[in-house]
């Protein structure tokens, strides 16, 4: 009765133990057999009302029973452990060898990079950089350009004043003065900055940036100049780049002109862009008036000089293909990133 009892409890138990799947359900199956209200802990209680004689054979078989369970109670709990830590280890595996996400670690300005690219350009040809203040002086701004009070030509540019005598440069071109004052000739210059007018619509910004060249020296033509500015055009937008000057009027150059490329979007069939006339203004540029000169000082007698000035914005449109003012001031990431 007993031996049978306990044959059948240790298949039971047996199969059990090798049927639990983690190691919680492992330590259920012990405690329903070794525990304190357990399967065998009851066998052995029943112990007292067998006979002595039957006593040893059957206290042998529950301590074999027993010790049997406890191994095999082992056994499958370190079988189960490792399988709980390869579980996890497969689930928390990282690649070491993929290539890391990377952050982005910033971009030049398109402004900046058309600057630095045209200071390069002029650098070569023996240009110096030089900056000016912002807040101006009615004399560099205005007056020492041959742009007299009351003259016409203030009205060509909307200026921010600050008090009577002080404006926010309406243009690069007062670093002309400010060199030349504190140089004698030869000068070679390239200016640039930020500029001020009263302007703001979807082609105007009221601050936006403009770079200024000048070359001052013995017998300076008007040759000169239309040659260095066509190598420069050819230098920044590739060579073979279609140029034309046309007379036009500034109060500080004389003659004056200005210089239109053929358009980079259409290559000079016309578009929208360029207004279906196949060019595109970019620039101002002249022979430095003799009046620039006596403002400064120099002997218009034996030397003669060219100025030029252009927008930066606008530039940087044509260079990059960007087709709204507005993304140049707004900072939007996804923009600035493309460059
Ligand atoms: N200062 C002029 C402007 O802002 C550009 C210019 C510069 C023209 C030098 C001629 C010579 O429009």
């Amino acid at each position: 009765m007993m031996k049978e009892r306990l044959q059948k409890l240790q298949d039971e138990a047996l199969a059990a133990l090798q049927q639990a799947a983690d190691l919680n359900a492992l330590q259920d199956v012990r405690v329903q057999y070794l525990g304190k209200k357990g399967a065998l802990t009851d066998v052995m209680k029943g112990m007292r009302d067998l006979s002595p004689e039957e006593r040893p054979a059957i206290g042998q078989l529950v301590n074999t029973l027993k010790d049997q369970i406890e191994a095999v109670f082992a056994e499958r709990q370190t079988l189960l452990n490792q399988a709980a830590i390869d579980a996890r280890l497969a689930s928390e595996k990282i690649d070491v060898t993929l290539p890391g996400r990377g952050t982005f670690a910033g971009s030049k300005h398109p402004v900046t990079l058309v600057t630095e690219e045209i200071v390069d350009i002029f650098s070569r040809l023996g240009f110096v950089v030089e900056e000016g203040p912002e807040i101006e002086q009615d004399f560099y701004n205005f007056e020492a350009l041959n742009i007299p009070k009351d003259h016409p030509a203030r009205d060509m540019q909307d200026t921010f004043y600050i008090s009577d005598d002080l404006v926010l440069r309406t243009h690069t071109s007062p670093v002309q003065i400010r060199t030349m004052l504190k140089n004698k000739p030869p000068v070679r210059v390239i200016a640039p900055g930020t500029v001020y007018r009263r302007d703001s619509d979807i082609t105007h910004s009221p601050m936006f940036h403009q770079i200024e060249g000048f070359l001052v020296d013995e017998k300076v033509t008007f040759g000169d100049l239309k040659g260095i500015l066509t190598h420069f055009l050819n230098q920044f937008f590739g060579k073979g780049q279609d140029v034309r000057f046309r007379p036009s009027f500034f109060p500080f150059t004389e003659p004056s002109a200005e210089v239109d490329i053929a358009c980079v979007i259409c290559g000079g069939k016309g578009c929208r862009v360029c207004s279906q006339t196949g060019w595109l203004e970019i620039l101002g540029c002249g022979m430095i008036d003799p009046a620039v000169f006596e403002s400064v000082e120099y002997d218009a007698g034996s030397c003669s000089g060219f100025a030029f000035g252009m927008g930066l914005e606008r530039i940087a449109m044509l260079k990059y293909g960007v087709n709204d003012l507005r993304l140049f001031f707004e900072n939007d990431l996804r923009f600035l990133r493309q460059f």
